[in-house]
């Protein structure tokens, strides 16, 4: 046993060997019995996380959101959603998360508001040119009456980027951009007054004692100058593709000043980028000694199950944000993807990341697969010195939710590309506690959002716990080894002698070996330590991965 953490044991930079818990708050433990997850559903299953022997926990949004996007689209940055809670139960959280020793990070939206915001809708009461349609992005149309949008740009969610207002008098008026849903319209970030807006917000939360932000889109908030179309000449941009709407080089004096900012509060507190930028040297530009503390590793993400893919990405991994002073993060699953175990049991494993999986997709998963593949992947990941991300449910080996009925669909995704793309409700399906109780223990009623699939009973928490061969104790055990080897901040080296079809690497004195093909594989000698799956003659089977302890 690990002695129990506090946070006066916890260094400054803790950051950088941290395993970070993702809780998707809608759909982690639901206090009240509406269906929807919130805060006092948090507090009363934070010990299980803290049990886990996870290092922090990262909430997405839980602020005053008419909820068109999940959350993401926030109507009051300083207050909580009533579906959530109140701001003294967020404080609670805050404070019984330290209490159990996690350190916890919220996520900050900076990229566009609610249309609910009230400058929105300041902006769509007063006219063109005014100061409140400066806070936007709202441009006329082209075309002889306005009636075309202003530039060719496509929202991420499907469909244009703009949408055109009707004017209080009810004739068309101008357009205003919005890169994911129509609901969610983007700040215009050369005004000052977004500047302070968001400083503000930074403040307040920091004042009330989080340890860092999650930074929403962190490649967005800073459009090209003249809002140029975007060149589709060679077909749809590769995801992370430099566009006129992503990565312009402004965002960096965004976090610049930003980071002055945590850096009153002491140097512990952090911030990590959601920034789709590739390569990853461009995105460890986001990084910079006086930028951001971590970025997604969505290059790690979306990789394939393939041995040279990954060493691959690994390397480059080390090297970009090894080159800037930071660690690298590592990430499997989040809110946003087809969970991991469900992604690398498809077609999917060799092509790359699916936009969701749904009843009618052609490729299903393979589930007895995708349960060794998943482990075997964590196993890898969890072995890698850095910090790593865990998405709630995947501690469990939670598969994707195929079966969602469309109408009880809520991504917009799904509807703004009319049903093509299944979108991502299949990952935030509410998680199962205890298999015997309504909704799988997720509150008392047995009211759920999004629809539980039978397999979250044999896959609750109760049923796995203190079961050796579960998913469940599998984290336990990598994640309290990785703490007691301090691996996170261990010295990462290649093994040499290993087959093609491995990824064999030595951390400190642990040696991780994985094998993506099918023959077995000989280990070395040494302590196993953990093992994905079950060895066959002492030998380690394909999607398997194993610890190993060997001489330093
Ligand atoms: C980020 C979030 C995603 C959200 C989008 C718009 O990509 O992770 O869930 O829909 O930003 O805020």
């Amino acid at each position: 046993m690990l002695p129990a953490k506090t946070l006066a044991n916890s260094p400054s930079d803790w950051w950088r060997h941290a395993v970070i818990y993702q809780i998707y708050p809608r759909s982690f433990a639901d206090g009240n019995g509406d269906g929807v997850g919130d805060l006092a559903g948090i507090i009363s299953r934070l010990p299980a996380i803290a049990d886990l022997g996870v290092d922090a926990i990262w909430l997405s949004p839980f602020y005053r959101s008419p909820q068109k996007d999940a959350g993401y689209d926030v109507s009051d940055y300083c207050d909580i959603d009533p579906v959530f809670g109140t701001l003294a139960e967020a404080e609670t959280l805050i404070t019984t998360a330290h209490d159990l020793g996690l350190r916890i990070i919220v996520d900050l939206v900076p990229n566009h508001s609610s249309e609910q915001h009230e400058w929105f809708q300041a902006a769509l009461a007063a006219g063109p040119g005014s100061p409140e349609r400066a806070r936007y992005m709202f441009r006329d149309g082209l075309g002889e009456n306005g009636e075309l949008p202003p530039n060719n740009w496509e929202s991420v969610f499907g469909g244009p980027a703009w949408s055109r207002i009707t004017n209080p008098d009810g004739t068309p008026g101008q357009w205003y951009l919005h890169i994911f849903d129509q609901s969610q319209p983007d700040f215009n970030w050369e005004n000052p007054e977004i500047w302070s807006l968001f400083d503000g917000v930074l403040r307040f939360w920091l004042d009330r004692g989080v340890d860092g932000f999650r930074v929403d889109v962190a490649h967005g908030l800073i459009k090209e100058a003249g809002l140029p179309d975007r060149d589709l000449s060679n077909g749809p941009p590769a995801p992370g593709a430099r566009s006129p709407f992503w990565d312009q080089d402004g965002v960096h004096e965004v976090y610049r000043a930003w980071r002055k900012i945590l850096d009153e509060y002491g140097d512990d507190r952090m911030m990590c980028a959601e920034a789709w930028v590739m390569p990853l040297s461009k995105m460890a530009h986001y990084v910079r000694s006086d930028e951001m503390h971590q970025a997604f590793n969505f290059g790690y993400l979306s990789a394939t199950w393939d041995p040279a893919v990954l060493r691959s990405v690994i390397d480059e991994s080390l090297e970009a944000f090894g080159g800037v002073g930071a660690p690298s993060t590592w990430v499997l699953s989040n809110h946003d993807e087809v969970r991991h175990r469900s992604r690398l049991a498809t077609k999917f494993a060799s092509e790359g990341k699916p936009m969701g999986i749904g009843p009618n997709s052609e490729h299903k998963p393979d589930e007895e697969l995708g349960h060794w593949r998943g482990r075997a992947a964590t196993a890898l990941m969890l072995g890698l010195p850095g910090s790593a991300y865990l998405f709630q449910g995947e501690e469990l080996g939670l598969p994707e939710v195929i079966d969602i009925p469309d109408d009880r669909r809520d991504d917009p995704t799904f509807f703004r590309t009319n049903g093509e793309r299944y979108g991502r409700d299949g990952c935030r399906v509410p998680i199962p506690w205890e298999a015997d109780k309504p909704a799988f223990g997720f509150n008392n009623s047995g009211a759920s959002w999004l629809p539980q699939p039978a397999v979250f009973g044999e896959l609750a928490r109760d049923q796995q716990s203190g079961v050796e061969s579960s998913t469940l104790e599998l984290y336990r055990t990598l994640l309290r080894l990785r703490a007691s080897q301090g691996l996170g901040s261990g010295d990462f080296a290649w093994l040499p002698d290993f087959p093609e079809a491995t990824v064999a690497f030595r951390n400190l004195g642990i040696a991780v070996i994985g094998n993506l093909g099918t023959a077995p594989i000989t280990l070395p000698a040494g302590d196993i330590l953990a093992s994905s799956g079950p060895l066959v003659d002492g030998h380690l089977p394909g999607d398997t991965t194993a610890w190993i302890k060997i001489a330093n």
